[in-house]
């Protein structure tokens, strides 16, 4: 069971942008990408959700080529929070969460409105199912976002197959409250959820992931667990600018000057 990038390359505009880079992705467990502007973070997200195919190297999922699924398998068994999301249309919070509905050929929608209505509260954004998304705050955006890729992988219980979210800093314009409520759904949802997560916030990533993968220059630099990827050296070298690391509470505590 495993979202599986292998030895990826991916060329646009003649430039190398990823390079060699193979990534796991497991149920179970939190994976974080960190690494500095322009390291090819989200082209590794873009890749892995199968929307667009590399120039070398393969994506698979669960032993199947990516490009080998039917959209509508895709979509079931993976869901994707991209960095910037332009709405152009006036849609509201319910049609944007309604958009996550890809289980219409397996449940009613009687099913439909329950879900949503429980993924709405779990994250906390009844109060907006009527608004215009466009008139939203970022963060608030942000949360529905979320919302839709939750309903999206959504299962009933009794089911418990594997399911994967790959999420491209959905964080980076939650308040504090709200980046801690949506990183423990995070943790509560991974039983049967491969979790790829983009953070620029090196002390959530180690907070909250149990593997880390560095990215610099379109290339894996390190990969593992955070005290052995989040060392003072390695982070100083990628991000070119000094950082300390101290351990707190059994994790990499991580700081500049
Ligand atoms: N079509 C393109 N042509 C040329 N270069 C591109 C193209 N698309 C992206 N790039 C470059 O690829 C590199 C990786 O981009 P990517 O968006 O994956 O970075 P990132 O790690 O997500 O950065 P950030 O932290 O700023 O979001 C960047 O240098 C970007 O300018
Ligand atoms: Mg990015």
């Amino acid at each position: 069971m495993t979202l599986r990038a292998e030895n990826i390359q991916l060329i646009r505009s003649n430039r190398e942008i990823l390079s060699g880079v193979t990534v796991d992705i497991k149920p179970a467990f939190v994976h974080a990408v960190i690494g500095p502007n322009g390291a090819g973070k989200s082209s590794l997200l873009t890749m892995l959700a199968g929307e667009e195919q590399p120039s070398g190297g393969r994506v698979e999922l669960e032993g199947i080529c990516i490009d080998q699924l039917q959209p509508n398998e895709l979509a079931a068994k993976r869901a994707v929070m991209s960095q910037s999301i332009d709405v152009v249309f006036d849609f509201s919070v319910d049609q944007i969460l309604e958009m996550g509905w890809v289980h219409a050929r397996n449940w009613g929608h009687s099913v439909m409105i329950q879900v949503i209505e429980m993924c709405s509260q779990v994250c906390g954004i009844e109060s907006l199912r009527q608004r215009n998304y466009r008139t939203l705050s970022g963060g608030e955006q942000q949360r529905v976002q979320f919302c839709r890729a939750m309903i999206q992988i959504w299962q009933p219980e009794t089911e418990a197959e594997s399911r994967y979210l790959l999420l491209d800093e959905p964080t980076s314009s939650l308040d504090v409250a709200h980046e801690l409520q949506l990183l423990n759904l995070l943790r509560q949802s991974r039983e049967t959820t491969g979790i790829l997560i983009v953070l620029h916030d090196l002390n959530l990533a180690a907070h909250f992931a149990d593997t880390i993968y560095l990215l610099h220059d379109g290339r894996v630099v390190a990969r593992g667990n955070p005290e052995d990827v989040m060392t003072s050296q390695q982070l100083s070298d990628v991000y070119g600018t000094e950082i300390e690391v101290e351990e707190r509470r059994g994790r990499p505590y991580i700081y500049t000057h």
